[in-house]
């Protein structure tokens, strides 16, 4: 039997209630919470030997989350997108975070399905395969129906046309976000200099009405989106290219679920394929309760997944 180690959740949504019940069925865990807002420093001040933050996507909302943890002596698990490679938002509060977290001894990782797995861990895995990398394409279609509103609709679905728009020209419609992250974890690791990341963002519109789980989707509102992001390296080549594309219903497009990567290299390459794709939520879930033993063990600061050992269900 392992060491017994204590884990809280902060944020009461759906990843830490899924996360929370994969490790209560784990004898050497003791799980505290999920607490909401009102509770935050039964989360964050408890002194837990991880805190996993699970509310939002952005690193300006976490930061003082992260160091209340730290300053109490816990390492952090946080699924924020942003908090995958903080340094691709802003240097100055990673570096900050992250020393913090060296002068008292604890990791902080930014992990869940994506970014943390499906875009970046896994990605570097199937590198190990090829004897040089030439370039990178990792394609997702999502099914979206299993997301919570608030997520939903800062993500891009059940808006009008203008809303979209209006949404990505002012911030508030993100897509998914974490693909430049991914994309700087695996660069850091091959030792590839990203001069520039292309992004597009595009709505998907329902033909008939359709129902996520949260939230209904009229006919003429947007049902989904497809992303792309081009990361140029040196000499202007396309070196990594992440297409994504997230819809309700996805059979409704005539597309599945499903996850590919493809490696190409001047001595050959692999190509990996899932079908049906990684569960979003499921996925999630498990690579955060899966992340709790190896950011335990982890040299202290703000690591990434790209510098730990791969999550397992212990
Ligand atoms: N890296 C990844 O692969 C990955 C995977 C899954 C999720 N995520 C991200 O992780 C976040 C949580 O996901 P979820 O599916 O669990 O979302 P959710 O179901 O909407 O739950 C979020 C929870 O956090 C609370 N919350 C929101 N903003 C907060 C803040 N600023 N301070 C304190 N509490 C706050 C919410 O409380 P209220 O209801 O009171 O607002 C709610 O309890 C999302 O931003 C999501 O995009 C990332």
């Amino acid at each position: 039997m392992s060491r017994r180690l204590s884990v809280a959740f902060y944020g009461a949504g759906q990843v830490s209630t899924n996360a929370a019940e994969i490790l209560r069925r784990r004898a050497d865990i003791e799980v505290l919470g999920p607490f909401g807002r009102a509770q935050r420093d039964a989360a964050l001040r408890a002194g837990a030997e991880v805190v996993v933050i699970a509310t939002t996507s952005f690193l300006s909302a976490i930061a003082d989350d992260v160091r209340d943890a730290v300053e109490s002596g816990s390492n952090v698990i946080t699924t924020a997108e942003e908090a995958a490679y903080p340094w691709a938002n802003d240097p100055a509060t990673a570096d900050r975070l992250d020393a913090l977290a060296r002068s008292r001894g604890v990791t902080i990782l930014g992990a869940g399905l994506n970014p943390g797995f499906a875009f970046d861990a896994l990605v570097l895995t199937a590198c190990g395969v090829v004897a040089e990398v030439e370039s990178l394409l990792v394609e997702r279609v999502v099914d979206l129906s299993g997301f919570g509103e608030t997520v939903l609709r800062r993500i891009g679905v059940a808006h009008s046309a203008e809303s979209f728009e209006e949404g990505r020209r002012a911030g508030t419609v993100t897509g998914h976000i974490g693909f430049p992250q991914s994309m700087r974890v695996v660069a850091g690791r091959l030792g590839v200099e990203i001069e520039r990341i292309d992004r597009e963002l595009d709505p998907i519109f329902a033909d008939t009405d359709l129902a996520a789980s949260s939230l209904a989707v009229s006919a003429g509102e947007t049902a989904g989106f497809r992303q792309r992001y081009a990361a140029v390296s040196a000499g202007g080549r396309t070196w990594f290219e992440a297409v994504f594309t997230g819809h309700v219903s996805p059979a409704a497009i005539g597309r599945e679920p499903r996850d590919s990567i493809t490696i190409r290299g001047p001595y050959g390459g692999v190509h990996l394929e899932a079908t049906p794709g990684m569960n979003p939520q499921s996925g999630s879930a498990s690579i955060v309760a899966n992340s709790v033993r190896r950011v335990a063990a982890a040299p202290p600061g703000w690591t990434t997944v790209g510098d730990l050992p791969p999550a397992v269900p212990a």
